[in-house]
């Protein structure tokens, strides 16, 4: 017996899911809805399955879950209908760009007893979790402090930027969630520097395009992440981790991996150009992921609440640069700081 998938929004990110879902031997992809009918049409007949609108996959008996890759602006609607309607739902990051938008949208996921997961693909990277697993170990001993970097190779079309919440709720969100993944601990402040070094047209939009960020935690850990919308060398993905014992650092990879040498120096290949080629193997463990809480019926993870802190963290970061002062996770998050809610070690 295969999980029967329907998936909404045949995009950028959508491509990605359907052909993690369709390689995927627990899965079948029964249909593909789309608000423009030739994007739907496209991708259905590249994997052999059917076109049909949102309203039809909600209402349908032969399917049990959905993947989410439409814009942000409508994933907490859809996550609540779909949560209604009984189905397991993998949702794209973020859940939605308000923290009391997302708030009230797991309040009815909790109500339906529902399924959720959400779409941070880096923790399945098979060398971000071969970092984690070194942690998990003990092979460096108590982690410290963990440096992220994450560059895109370009930034997105500005009509994209209007949209996306900014910089730390679209791009930096991912290393909020893998900053928390690495440091097995809450973080409790949040400074943050951001400047618009790249496209005056990105700080017109009202957004950054190169933001650091320093996080810490109540026990003093720190993670720090500089992120950028341009690295003219590929997609620049690369974490470290120092703890009491030692450290552990997994580099940028490649399409290719090999290295050149002769009398001009050392040449290696290309960075992969971006997300939808590094991180394939991720997507496809993430997709198997919730396949298995699917079957399991068990928690997912990462879970909404691992949506909403990370979404914090960005609206943290934000406030940060606004008000030129280190800011604590509590003011964005209230009660719920103060509750034990890290899943996921
Ligand atoms: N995890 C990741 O690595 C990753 C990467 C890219 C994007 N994302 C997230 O995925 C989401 C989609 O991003 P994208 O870059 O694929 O966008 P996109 O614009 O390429 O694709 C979105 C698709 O959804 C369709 N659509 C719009 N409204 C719809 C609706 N109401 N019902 C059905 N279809 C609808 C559009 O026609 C379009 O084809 C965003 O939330 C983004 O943050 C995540």
């Amino acid at each position: 017996m295969t999980v029967r998938f329907g998936l909404l929004g045949a995009g950028r990110i959508g491509k990605v899911h359907a052909k993690a879902v369709s390689s995927n031997p627990r899965a079948t992809l029964v249909a593909v809805a789309d608000a423009f009918d030739q994007a739907a049409s496209d991708l259905a007949s590249q994997y052999g399955c059917q076109v049909r609108s949102v309203a039809e996959i909600l209402a349908a008996s032969d399917i049990d879950a959905v993947v989410i890759c439409t814009p942000t602006d409508t994933h907490a609607d859809l996550i609540e209908q779909f949560a209604r309607a009984g189905k397991a739902i993998f949702c794209e990051k973020p859940i939605d760009l308000d923290v009391e938008r997302v708030k009230s949208c797991l309040k009815v996921v909790d109500a339906e007893a529902g399924t959720l997961m959400v779409g941070f693909n880096r923790r399945f990277d098979p060398h971000f979790m071969a970092v984690r697993d070194v942690i998990d170990r003990g092979e460096i001993g108590t982690v410290e402090m963990v440096t992220i970097v994450s560059r895109d190779p370009g930034a997105p079309p500005v009509d994209y930027i209007k949209r996306s919440g900014g910089i730390f709720r679209d791009m930096t969100i991912h290393d909020f969630d893998m900053a928390r993944f690495l440091l097995g601990e809450e973080i409790e402040s949040v400074t943050a520097q951001a400047s618009v070094l790249i496209d005056p047209a990105i700080g017109t939009a009202g957004d950054y395009d190169s933001v650091s960020v320093m996080l810490q935690t109540a026990t003093g850990k720190h993670a720090t992440i500089s992120n950028s919308r341009r690295a003219t060398y590929g997609y620049d993905q690369r974490i470290e981790v120092h703890g009491s014992k030692g450290a552990v650092s997994a580099e940028n990879q490649r399409p290719v991996s090999i290295e050149v040498a002769n009398a001009s120096g050392y040449t290696r290949p290309p960075l992969h150009d971006f997300f939808m080629t590094r991180y394939l193997d991720a997507y496809a463990h993430e997709i198997s992921s919730f396949i298995d809480f699917v079957e399991s019926k068990s928690p997912a993870s990462p879970s909404g609440i691992d949506g909403l802190i990370a979404l914090a963290l960005a609206e943290a970061a934000l406030k940060s640069v606004k008000e030129s002062r280190t800011v604590k996770v509590s003011e964005i998050t209230g009660a719920l700081a103060d509750k034990s809610v890290f899943q996921g070690r």
